[in-house]
């Protein structure tokens, strides 16, 4: 994919987040130990500059001038992506808009005077909506095959760097390889349902859904399910499921499980899976072992849940 359209990728993919409270940048005094509630700093030859809650530095008795919102921009940058700063500073300045930008290790912040915070997310909302309006090419959705595997694997592997259940970054490789390595394997492997997303020719997104049991009745278990990091949040995902869910239908299957955040997959129609009698195999997961009943879903069927061998049944 070209640089320009890694950009493009990412301003549609742009989410801001404007987060609680007041800011304001301080020079602090020198000497002084470090107080907790700051937020950024940034060591000069002249002093030490430092982003903190307002109402920290009037507690502390320290001068500012500019009091900032803290807008968070919620998108997976990666070097390759340039010109995110830019366009986000351009869009803004045309506003009229000033801002300063910090980056993390995660996202870029940006600050910006307090009574232009709703514009400026306003502004942020329209720039991503403009990119997402521009052609893109088209999202292929077929099943995997032999070839496809070590490619899947590298993008599972950068879909799962930063564990979806602790936000942190994940030592060495991480789980979800090793099971998908072990799910192309096993008996309850189902051809028709390891689907891969396709861009221009590049793998982006894969999901895989294997055979699974509760009562006697075969169901399905799906997961995992990922996409490359700078294109998340662009619908692939969503297509992925719905395609899964497209195919269950036409396959007859009854029914879709999986562990998984009670705020995405409800959208594709997953209920708590308990609602239907249908236990999670660790009492642990609660709502997040989620169930999608189908057509066929058939009444009367209760009991713990089973996965296939290397997901745990
Ligand atoms: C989860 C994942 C497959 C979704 O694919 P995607 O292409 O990014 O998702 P879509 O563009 O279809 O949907 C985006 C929406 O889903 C939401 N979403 C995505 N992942 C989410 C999560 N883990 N929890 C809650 N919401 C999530 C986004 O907030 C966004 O909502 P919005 O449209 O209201 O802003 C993808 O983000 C991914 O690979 N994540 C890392 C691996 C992972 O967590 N896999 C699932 C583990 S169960």
């Amino acid at each position: 994919m070209t640089g320009e359209m890694n950009l493009q990728a990412l301003l549609a993919s742009l989410h801001p987040v404007l987060r609680e409270g007041e800011y304001v940048y301080v020079l602090w005094p020198h000497g002084k130990p470090l107080e907790p509630g700051i937020e950024a700093a940034v060591r000069e030859a002249e002093g030490l500059t430092v982003v903190l809650p307002r109402e920290r530095a009037d507690a502390l008795g320290l001068a500012y001038d500019f009091v900032a919102a803290w807008i968070t921009l919620e998108v997976h940058s990666e070097l390759e992506a340039v010109g995110l700063t830019a366009a986000v500073g351009k869009a803004l300045t045309e506003a009229k808009i000033s801002c300063n930008v910090l980056a993390g290790f995660h996202h870029d912040h940006l600050l910006v005077p307090v009574a232009d915070a709703p514009r400026a997310v306003e502004v942020l909302h329209e720039l991503s909506a403009d990119s997402r309006h521009q052609p893109r090419p088209e999202l292929v959705l077929r099943n995997e095959t032999a070839a496809d595997r070590d490619k899947i694997l590298a993008l599972t592997a950068e879909a799962f760097a930063i564990s979806p259940v602790t936000g942190q970054p994940v030592e060495g490789e991480p789980i979800e390889v090793e099971v998908l390595r072990q799910l192309f394997e096993c008996e309850d492997y189902l051809p028709e349902f390891s689907v891969v997303a396709v861009l221009e020719d590049e793998i982006v997104g894969h999901v895989i859904s294997t055979r699974a049991w509760v009562d006697g009745y075969g169901l399905l278990g799906l997961g995992p399910i990922g996409v490359i990091p700078r294109l998340q949040r662009q619908g692939i995902g969503s297509a992925l499921m719905n395609e899964t869910i497209a195919r269950a239908n036409a396959a007859g299957e009854g029914g879709i499980a999986l562990l998984g955040s009670p705020e995405y997959y409800p959208r594709f129609g997953f209920v708590p899976a308990a609602s239907f009698g249908v236990l999670p195999p660790e009492e642990a997961w609660g709502e997040h072992f989620q169930l999608l009943p189908l057509a066929l879903w058939p009444g009367g069927v209760h009991g713990t849940f089973r996965y296939a061998a290397p997901l745990g049944g």
